[in-house]
């Protein structure tokens, strides 16, 4: 990928001597859909108002293709914001919402007529020029709200969870919605949720955080498979986490069973987690896995049975085609390559490094 269109320098953020973000960094490329991914009270929002200029960090800085812009008020920068409410004008129509940046701006009308017919375009509500706000559903006021950021051709789009009041279907579509949207018009998205499907479904790189502290920064599919701790493990998906010795190169013990894995370099009985999804535990016939154990839970999910066992004084989450009733005697066994470990979280602050291409 290209260009860092932003780069956040050793970010600050305190408030009532609370610590919010503790030395952020973090750079994001033109082009990239980038999400900030984490529980609630974590510092997306925070970290997301400091790059739109709305908040200034107590110390670190704010470059914007190189140029620090750290003390620039949010109308000089090349960005505009799509909070979680909409905030269209009610007593304006839709045509007179999205050209109000414009109109600031002192566009001809024949431009103006233009960008609206364009954004109205993009957001798949060609027509709506006269409507009013309260006329359109939810999901439509807030298309109308991105449509009246695209028009101001900003670089950068910031979201702040701007389909968290949508319901699931309706959020769906507006998933789809927005990475056609950045495709098309190949500006550069930070995203920000606390909801992880919505993270893996649009990203091209999702940056984990977790009070103030930055977890892992990677592609969906690297946080996903390879979580760099139990954190992120956890926050990111159904998981489970064991609580394991790597005896030595790709031999880890845990629940009193030696498991053959493919990771090396941890050294020598160095207690770690392991992560293993559930959809990569294999059941068995009493016997034949690695370790014994009694189906306790069982639900039918649609695509899938989701059964509980408990193994080893441990309570398995396993997800799987073959159904199992409550009180069947299994066997669990695992794939030495679906076994995922990770160091023991030293500290919060472990500090995640975004990998160049
Ligand atoms: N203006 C503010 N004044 C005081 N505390 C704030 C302010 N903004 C955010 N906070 C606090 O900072 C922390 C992080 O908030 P925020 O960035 O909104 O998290 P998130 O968006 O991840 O939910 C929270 O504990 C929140 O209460
Ligand atoms: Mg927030």
């Amino acid at each position: 990928m290209s260009n860092r269109l932003i780069d956040l320098i050793g970010i600050n953020k305190s408030f009532d001597n609370t610590m919010v973000l503790d030395d952020l960094n973090l750079y994001i490329r033109e082009n990239e859909f980038l999400t900030l991914l984490g529980p609630s009270g974590c510092g997306k929002t925070t970290t997301l108002r400091i790059i739109g200029g709305f908040e200034t960090p107590d110390s670190g800085k704010v470059l914007f293709n190189g140029e620090d812009i750290t003390s620039l008020p949010p109308n000089k920068r090349q960005l505009n914001t799509v909070f979680q409410k909409y905030a269209l004008f009610p007593h304006m129509n839709i045509a007179e919402n999205i050209a109000f940046g414009l109109k600031i701006k002192n566009k001809s009308k024949s431009y103006i007529d233009d960008k609206i017919k364009y954004a109205l375009k993009l957001v798949n509500l060609d027509g709506y020029e006269k409507r009013m706000p309260n006329q359109l559903s939810g999901g439509q006021q807030q298309r109308i709200a991105i449509a009246r950021a695209i028009v101001n051709e900003p670089k950068l789009l910031l979201l702040d969870e701007p389909l968290g009041a949508l319901d699931l279907k309706l959020r769906q579509d507006m998933q789809y919605e927005l990475i056609r949207l950045k495709n098309e018009l190949g500006i550069t998205f930070i995203y920000v949720t606390h909801d992880q499907e919505e993270a893996l479904t649009m990203s091209d790189t999702i940056v984990v955080m977790n009070q103030g502290y930055i977890q892992q920064i990677g592609t969906p599919e690297s946080i996903y498979n390879e979580p760099e701790n139990a954190f992120v493990a956890d926050f990111i998906g159904d998981s489970n986490i064991i609580d394991s010795v790597m005896l030595h190169d790709k031999l880890v013990s845990f629940l009193g069973k030696k498991w053959d894995c493919v990771d090396t370099g941890f050294g020598e009985n160095k207690p770690v987690d392991v992560v293993i999804r559930p959809e990569d535990v294999v059941l068995k016939e009493e016997g034949a896995g690695t370790l014994d154990g009694v189906v306790s839970h069982l639900i039918f999910k649609g695509v899938h049975y989701e059964m509980e066992v408990m193994a080893g004084g441990f309570e398995w989450l396993v997800h799987s085609t073959s159904m199992f009733p409550v009180g069947t005697k299994v066997s669990i066994s695992v794939d030495p390559f679906n076994i995922q470990i990770m160091n023991k979280p030293e500290s919060e602050d472990e500090e995640a490094v975004h990998i160049e291409e």
